[in-house]
Order: C-alpha cells, then structure tokens, then sequence
C-alpha cells in the first residue's frame, strides 16, 4: 500500500511496537509504581540492546519526518479510501500487529485500548473519554498499511518550524533535511505566533490519524486527547508556548488527564471481555458509525 522505499532495519528497528511504550515509562515512571520498589526495577532492568533499538527507531523517525514527508502522507491517509468495516472488525485488524518478540506475554493491541477504557471508567470520567481510551491506539493500522514504525508510533512533534530541545533525542534533527532549510527552521518556520496547534502540522503518525477518523464523532476534548498524546514535549515538557492559542492552553488539561491512562493501565491481567461486552456494544452505538473508513 505504501510507497515508501526503505530497508527492513530503516522500517522496523523496534522488535516490538511497545518497546515505545515501554520506554515512556522509563522516562515518565508512574508515581505509584515508583513507591513499590519492584515495579520501578522492571522498567529499568532492559538490557541495552533493547534500549539501542529504541534509540535507532528514534534516529530514523527525526530523520525523516520532514515537513513534506507529513504534507504526503496526508495526502495518502486522510481520503479514508483504503479499507472500510465494521468497528469490531477494525478491533481485529489492529490484533494483526502481534509482538514477535514476546508473544507470550504481552497483551494484544486490542487489550491495551480496553485496559486503558476500563481505567477511565473505574474513575468515573464521562463516557465520551471512554470512547477515547478504547479508540485512541486504533490509528496504528497505518503499519498494517506498510508504514514504517517510526511513522507510526514514537513522540510527535510540529514539523514546519524549529525543533524543541525537549522532544526526546533532540540531537538527531540534524539529520532532517529541515534542519538545514531556511523555509522550516526558524522559531516559528511557515506558522504565525499563537497560531494554534489546529494551524500546526505534527509529524506523521498514529495520533492524527485516529484524531482525523473519529473528528465528527466525539467533544473537542476528546479530540485533543486523541490527536495529541504523543505529544509529550508539550503534555509532559511544557514546549511551544509560542505555537499555542488560549483554545489549546484550555484543551491541555484534558490531554493531561488521560495520558496517565494510556501510560499506567497495562496490566498482565486481561479484562473479562464476557462482563464488558454488553457496555461497550452500547457505547460504540452511541458514538461511532456502524463502519469505520481507513
Ligand atoms: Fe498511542
Ligand atoms: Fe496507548
């Protein structure tokens, strides 16, 4: 489906999708977790080959997410031509990215949404943020589609404009073709101070994807959420003030309020899928249409 020519180690460095995930929580312990000692082990204790698959899965998503890498993949992905089905096929399809690398034990894409939905509701939020948690990974399909990991999953970020120092191996954006082009590499490049993120395009990826499949279904809040979780140089690091307009300074807080829930919720323990069935049949009537395009 995709036409982009790179080489297996260029496409996937990560021998799992989670190693991302996995590496998150290094960097953004859970506060809870850090009290019991043993917890904040686990997430220490992978070896360094493991933690070079990520740094290289890094090196290649800022080397070429460029700000015409992201222009043609929305021209690509947001006709929502490719494939269309019912929501609970689109479950499986996701299924389809299996962990090579631990098929044992990790859970599937599938329990990672439905983890991260029943966290939001044991807290009681509006079921609206549900719909979130149990769609917001959903855009990672685009792997499925043949896209690279790097163009998939990782920290977003704005392109068009300069690089913060707080997205995560900053020292890698030399290697970006924008780096070096005067159209792109200045505080604010091809955006107007304030512009809003709306105005903003961020590097290609699982989260605008989704943002833009479920955009006429849930609250702005919820699309905040979904477009822009992985965007922890900002949710997490506090950067582009400069891009910001009072609208995403309000929205900010709801993408805050779920990031705890995608990061904390994993569980070893599946979810009794036969108990929640009936709930969340009647919440995706209420929410989505009875097919999803992609
Ligand atoms: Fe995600
Ligand atoms: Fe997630």
């Amino acid at each position: 489906m995709s036409d982009n020519k790179f080489s297996p180690q260029e496409t996937n460095p990560l021998p799992s999708l989670d190693l991302w995930e996995d590496d998150l929580l290094e960097r953004y312990p859970d506060p809870e977790a850090i009290a019991t000692a043993k917890k904040t082990e686990e997430y220490r204790n992978y070896d360094d080959p493991v933690r070079d698959t990520v740094r290289e899965f890094y090196r290649l998503n800022h080397t070429y997410q460029t700000y015409a890498f992201v222009k043609q993949k929305q021209k690509e992905y947001l006709s929502f031509d490719k494939k269309e089905m019912p929501v609970w096929d689109a479950f499986q399809f996701l299924n389809q990215l299996v962990d090579d690398s631990d098929p044992d034990t990790d859970l599937d894409q599938f329990q990672h949404l439905l983890q991260t939905s029943e966290a939001i509701r044991r807290d009681g939020h509006p079921d609206w943020m549900v719909m979130v948690g149990l769609m917001h990974d959903m855009g990672k399909v685009l792997c499925l589609f043949g896209e690279p990991q790097w163009a998939v999953v990782g920290d977003t970020f704005p392109v068009g404009c300069a690089y913060s120092d707080k997205i995560i191996y900053p020292e890698y954006f030399v290697n970006n073709p924008d780096y070096n082009d005067p159209r792109y590499n200045t505080k604010y490049g091809v955006y107007e101070p304030n512009c809003g993120l709306r105005k903003v395009d961020m590097s290609w990826g699982h989260d605008e994807y989704v943002y833009q499949m479920m955009k006429d279904s849930l609250p702005e809040p919820g699309l905040y959420m979904l477009r822009y979780h992985s965007f922890y140089a900002w949710h997490r690091e506090g950067a582009y003030d400069h891009l910001l307009d009072d609208h995403d300074r309000e929205m900010l807080k709801w993408v805050k309020l779920f990031n705890p829930y995608d990061l904390y919720s994993k569980s070893p323990e599946p979810p009794d899928w036969n108990k929640l069935k009936g709930y969340y049949t009647e919440l995706i009537d209420k929410y989505l249409p009875k097919t999803l395009k992609f």
